[in-house]
């Protein structure tokens, strides 16, 4: 029997409360079980990521590597088999086997260390690889049975959202800020293509592997806008721009690199960047972030959020 890693179980009880603490406890029998059922033996060190457990096993049937990944059960994490199914290998790891009520997969196993480590301090090639990444990722939306969250649909609430927190938390957001991330919503959020978007796109889910230089892990999953995820990904080099002697070239070039080795157009990936971190901004004055809840850090990351919105905003230099 597996043993659950401290981190994973102290986390998961953290954020989840007594759901949470019964998920952990049958979660070495449900890995047992899943094991037997998909002839696995377990194959090195269990590890984790915010909500996953990652087993690596041996398929014995195959002679081949895997990983077991069970996820708590959590509504973004339903379409994580469905994204995988959708590119078959394509710039991702492959889908094995799937157990949707378990919220597991059997997944092709990638090396251990992420785009993060290996290519630590060097933000083009991290952005560049992201980039060619989502590009091979932008494949039409799985059409039939599967229905994934649509973005356009999604637009509607972040504008509510958007428009409550402006009105209901203290803040220093410029109005033209505010402007800006509301007019994305508006102007880019209802017409969006029918393309698989991976939704998390960071450097720690992206893999370095052999079949292809790099794959992708962790999807969401939904439909729309590449460019969206060209925002998340910014949003996620954030604080390594931080680092950079001019921050507003830093931003800059990290949306040239994206834009151009995702062959996205620049001016979408900025304006949905902007919305990310507008959106973050009120998120770290409601909520915190994982790397700081509160105190001097907090206060320090969300003037960093700002700083960055307003950045993102700025014509004419900005926007070309
Ligand atoms: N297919 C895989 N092959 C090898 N390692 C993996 C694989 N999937 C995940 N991992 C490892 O586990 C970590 C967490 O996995 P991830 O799917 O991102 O979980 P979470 O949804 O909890 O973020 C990854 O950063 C990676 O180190
Ligand atoms: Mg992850």
């Amino acid at each position: 029997m597996i043993a659950v890693p401290e981190t994973f179980v102290r986390s998961t009880v953290e954020r989840e409360g007594e759901r949470g603490a019964e998920w952990i406890a049958q979660l070495p029998d449900t890995v047992d079980e899943l094991l037997d059922r998909w002839d696995c033996v377990p194959d090195g060190a269990v590890t984790h990521g915010g909500v996953g457990l990652i087993v690596p096993v041996l398929r014995r049937a195959a002679e081949a590597t895997a990983v077991l990944k069970v996820s708590f059960p959590h509504p973004g994490n339903v379409h994580e088999p469905d994204a995988f199914a959708a590119w078959g290998g394509r710039g991702a790891v492959q889908l094995y086997e799937r157990d949707d009520d378990r919220f597991a997969m059997l997944l092709e196993r990638a090396g251990t260390r992420t785009l993060a480590e290996v290519e630590a301090g060097d933000e083009d090639v991290i952005v560049g690889v992201a980039a060619r990444l989502s590009r091979r990722l932008a494949v039409p939306a799985p059409t039939g049975q599967t229905r994934l969250p649509q973005l356009r649909e999604r637009t509607g609430a972040w504008e509510e959202e958007l428009r409550t927190d402006a009105s209901e938390v203290e803040h220093e957001l410029p109005q033209r800020v505010l402007d800006a991330a509301l007019a994305t919503l508006r102007e880019l959020g209802p017409d969006q293509p029918d393309v698989l978007v991976h939704g998390d796109l960071h450097a720690r889910n992206i893999l370095v592997a052999d079949r292809e230089p790099w794959l992708a892990v962790d999807p969401k999953g939904c439909v729309g806008d590449p460019a969206y995820d060209g925002g998340t990904l910014l949003k996620s080099r954030a604080l390594a721009l931080l680092e950079a002697p001019d921050l507003g070239r830093a931003v800059r070039r990290a949306l040239d690199v994206f834009a151009e080795a995702a062959e996205l157009d620049r001016e979408r990936v900025s304006r949905w960047a902007q919305f990310h971190a507008v959106q973050a901004a009120f998120h770290g004055r409601r909520h915190g972030f994982r790397m700081a809840r509160g105190g001097a850090r907090l206060d320090w990351i969300i003037r960093f959020a700002d700083e960055l919105a307003c950045l993102l905003t700025q014509p004419p230099q900005y926007r070309r």
